[in-house]
């Protein structure tokens, strides 16, 4: 018998507690226990990317850390990204790219495409590269997912400079959002 231990934590701004096994992994107790099945599972051995959520604003691997690990963590999975704006502004981007076939890298993608965006990346595309790099696709070549990310960063880079050269525009309180929305 396998002995459980209490967690409390929250996931996707909802407060969480459970009992789970000292052995679960994150992104099983977040798909068979809160059936939040976005996090995909692929490799469960840190290698494909498919599980990569949000951990306390940290990109981490799902299958790599232990749901006990959690305990007192506040996990964003992709069922919240939409609700950040450059979780909005990637997803919108991934389905006017086409970045995505089967779907099952996206959500590994969009957290590692949303860590690059908001860790200031530049719209280089071996930086992009090199950043998703821990991501497997198997079915778009990955050109149209570095498109979308590239094309987010553009879309703020124009708006920073917009800002700029519009003295006042970021008391207005359109700073945040791409020109147009
Ligand atoms: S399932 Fe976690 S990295 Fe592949
Ligand atoms: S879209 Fe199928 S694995 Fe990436």
């Amino acid at each position: 018998m396998s002995q459980k231990t209490n967690i409390a934590l929250s996931v996707n701004g909802e407060q969480v507690q459970a009992s789970v096994p000292a052995r679960l992994n994150l992104v099983d107790f977040l798909r068979d226990h809160l059936g939040l099945t976005g996090s995909h599972v692929g490799c469960e051995q840190g290698a494909c990317g498919a599980c990569t959520l949000s951990v306390d604003g940290v990109m981490v691997r799902g299958c790599l850390m232990l749901a006990v690990q959690a305990d007192g963590a506040n996990i964003i999975t992709v069922e919240a990204f939409g609700e950040s704006v450059t979780g909005e502004q990637l997803q919108q981007s991934f389905v006017e790219h086409n970045a995505l076939q089967c779907g099952f890298c996206t959500p590994g993608m969009l957290a590692s495409g949303i860590d690059y965006i908001e860790s200031g990346g530049s719209t280089d595309r071996t930086h992009i590269r090199k950043h998703i790099s821990g991501n497997y696709c198997r079915c778009t070549g990955y050109q149209s997912i570095v498109d979308a990310i590239a094309s987010v960063v553009e879309g703020r880079n124009s708006l920073a400079v917009e800002t700029k050269q519009t003295p006042g525009a970021e008391e207005s309180g359109t700073s945040n959002k791409r020109a147009g929305e």
